[in-house]
């Protein structure tokens, strides 16, 4: 492994995934776009672009864009419970991209599929269990999510929880939550990961698209500035702490305005409202709850993302937001995180009495 800038870091994550550097965006709704994914594959780590609120037309012509704006490889990322997932999964095999990462559900048909065309598979998780159940249905790396995340981040903690899986798998381990620098980066390493992944870093970049209000609120606010909560989209998930966010875990759940919304979420998946609706109500009442919830967020993530809107918006940022005070380019966050972890690899050293 070397951190020096201009020279390839070797780990297991980059030989399988074929980039430079272990460093990878993390999909994001509405925010891993085709120009941040390549920005960040182009830099020489690898980006994963965000699927869940596109349609499959969509979901196609975003894998095109990614390619012609980079030749490098790139994955996407599929969050399994939301309607029309399967359809999206085949889509992406059909395209035959490299990566595919996908979450929040168990991928026992994927791995099959995407292999057959040279693919590699990559399980989002965020506790052992599931990161057993993965590894036995195939995939080829893991990301693990810790508690610091933005979203849906595990119960435990970056720190205990990645060396816990590490230890349980045979594959290798990407790290999230509570990434955002080269210290981040070379922790995450010694703590047995081969790589990480970044949210909230990448999403406060030049190339994202997010609102100027949400990447300023990222450079400003600190490190306790977020909460987590399941009552914002109906799983345990982290935002920043706002009057939107405030208001969506205070309210009870509002099933006219889900109903409203969930219009307004199966319009955006490009998948028919009535069937969306019968596949929510079938699925039981908690379940249903769950959904309920997730399309009133569905709203106001994006009311957040698109319009900046800090009375109704909810802003999904991570921990590190409070490590974060500057907007730079994809480039300039990959330099600094080469120079930085050079320098925690340093200290490590003489720390440990070799230098
Ligand atoms: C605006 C936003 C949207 C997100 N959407 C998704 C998503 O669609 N799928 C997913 O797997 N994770 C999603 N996440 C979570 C990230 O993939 C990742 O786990 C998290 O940002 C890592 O923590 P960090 O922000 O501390 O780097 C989202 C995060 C943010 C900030």
């Amino acid at each position: 492994m070397n951190f020096q800038k201009g020279k390839l870091m070797k780990t297991a994550v980059t030989q399988l995934l074929e980039c430079e550097y272990p460093v990878l965006l993390s999909g994001m709704t509405g925010v891993s776009t085709p120009e941040l994914a390549g920005a960040v594959s182009n830099a020489g780590g690898l980006g994963l672009l965000a699927t869940a609120d596109l349609t499959l037309e969509q979901t196609r012509q975003a894998v095109r864009r990614t390619r012609r704006i980079t030749d490098r490889p790139f994955g996407a990322n599929v969050p399994l419970l939301i309607p029309g997932a399967e359809e999206k999964m085949a889509v992406l095999v059909e395209e035959k991209v490299p990566v595919v990462n996908y979450t929040l559900g168990s991928g026992e048909q994927v791995a099959d599929v995407v292999h057959r065309y040279g693919g590699k598979v990559v399980a989002t998780v965020t506790t052992a269990k599931h990161a057993l159940s993965a590894e036995k249905h195939g995939a080829d790396a893991l990301i693990v999510t810790g508690h610091e995340a933005a979203a849906h981040g595990g119960a435990v903690a970056s720190m205990v929880l990645i060396p816990g899986i590490v230890d349980r798998v045979n594959i290798p381990v990407i790290a999230a939550g509570g990434i955002a620098d080269g210290r981040g980066l070379a922790a995450a390493l010694v703590l047995g990961a081969e790589g990480v992944a970044m949210g909230t870093r990448f999403m406060n970049t030049r190339e994202s698209p997010v609102h100027d209000t949400m990447k300023q609120l990222c450079n400003q606010k600190a490190v306790e500035d977020t909460v987590y909560s399941d009552r914002i989209d109906g799983l345990p998930c982290r935002a920043l702490d706002s009057s939107g966010a405030r208001k969506m875990m205070a309210d009870r759940l509002y099933l006219f305005k889900a109903l409203a919304n969930s219009r307004f979420a199966a319009r955006a998946y490009g998948f028919p409202w009535i069937a969306a609706m019968a596949g929510i109500l079938l699925s039981g009442y908690r379940r249903s709850k769950q959904l309920a919830r997730m399309a009133n967020a569905f709203r106001a993530v994006k009311l957040a993302i698109d319009d900046g809107d800090q009375k109704r918006g909810v802003f999904l940022m991570g921990q590190v937001t409070g490590l974060i005070d500057e907007t730079l380019t994809v480039g300039q966050v990959m330099e600094k995180i080469l120079i930085e972890a050079a320098s925690a690899r340093a200290r490590l050293a003489a720390g440990m009495g070799q230098e």
